[in-house]
C-alpha cells in the first residue's frame, strides 16, 4: 500500500513529466523554426545563386563591358532558365545532332541565338541580339520594358504584338526585365535570321 507521501511524490514526478515535456516540445518547436528561420535566410543568397547559374547556363560568350555583371547573370537565368525565349526567337532553336527533344544531347543553334527566324503563321520572330548601336532588337532599356509590359512595340505603335506571352513576362519585376535588356545587350550581336 502506498502511504500519501509516496502518492505524493509520485504526482510530483508527473507533474515534473508533463511540464518537461512541454518544456521539451516547446524547445524542439524553435529549434525548427530557427532552422526554418535559417533556410529562410538562405533565401537572401537565391538571387546570388541565380546569377551563377545564368552564367553557367548561358550558351554563348557575353560582352561585359560597361554592363552591370550581377544583372546580366540574373537576365541569362532569366531567359534561358525561365523565360524560354530561346525556344521562339532562335530558328531553328538546336544546332544539327543536339535536338533533345530527339533524344541527342543539347546543343542550342548559336549561330543563330535569338537571331529572330521561326514563324508563327504570318508571324515572323524577331531578331533580338543587339543592333549596330549595341540596342537589343534596336529598343532602349525604357522601350523594352515598355513592350515587354505592354506588347506595343515602339516602331509600330498601333500594332499588338500577338504570339509572344507578354502579359506573363509583363508581370516580372522592374529588376527582372531590366536584367534580361542587361543580358540581351550582352549577348553577340547577329545579322536577322530571317
Ligand atoms: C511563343 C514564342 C515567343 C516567345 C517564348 C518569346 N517571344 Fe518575343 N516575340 C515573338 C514574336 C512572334 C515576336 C514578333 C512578332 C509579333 O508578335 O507580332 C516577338 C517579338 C519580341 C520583341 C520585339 C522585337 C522588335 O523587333 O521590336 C522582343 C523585344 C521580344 N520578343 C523579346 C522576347 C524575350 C526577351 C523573350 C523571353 C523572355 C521572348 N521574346 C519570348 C515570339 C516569342
Amino acid at each position: 500500500m502506498l502511504s500519501a507521501t509516496t502518492t505524493n511524490t509520485k504526482r510530483e514526478y508527473t507533474r515534473f513529466l508533463r511540464n518537461w515535456s512541454a518544456t521539451l516540445l516547446l524547445m524542439i518547436v524553435s529549434i525548427n523554426s530557427v532552422t526554418v528561420e535559417a533556410g529562410g535566410m538562405g533565401m537572401g543568397n537565391v538571387e546570388g545563386e541565380r546569377i551563377r547559374q545564368g552564367f553557367v547556363i548561358t550558351p554563348v560568350p557575353l560582352n561585359l563591358h560597361s554592363k552591370n555583371r550581377a544583372l546580366v547573370g540574373l537576365g541569362s537565368y532569366l531567359t534561358n532558365g525561365v523565360g524560354g525565349c530561346n525556344d521562339c526567337h532562335t530558328s531553328p532553336t538546336y544546332a544539327p545532332g543536339g535536338n533533345p527533344f530527339n533524344g541527342e544531347a543539347e546543343k542550342i543553334n548559336t549561330d543563330g541565338y535569338l537571331a529572330g527566324g521561326g514563324v508563327f503563321g504570318p508571324f515572323v520572330e524577331s531578331n533580338i541580339t543587339p543592333d549596330a548601336s549595341g540596342l537589343p532588337a534596336g529598343l532602349t532599356r525604357k522601350e523594352f520594358i515598355s513592350l515587354m509590359r505592354t506588347g506595343k512595340d515602339p516602331h509600330e505603335a498601333n500594332k499588338t504584338l500577338q504570339v509572344m506571352p507578354w502579359p506573363i513576362y509583363g508581370n516580372m519585376t522592374y529588376r527582372d526585365l531590366s536584367a534580361i535588356y542587361e543580358y540581351l545587350r550582352s549577348i553577340p550581336a547577329l545579322p536577322n535570321n530571317y
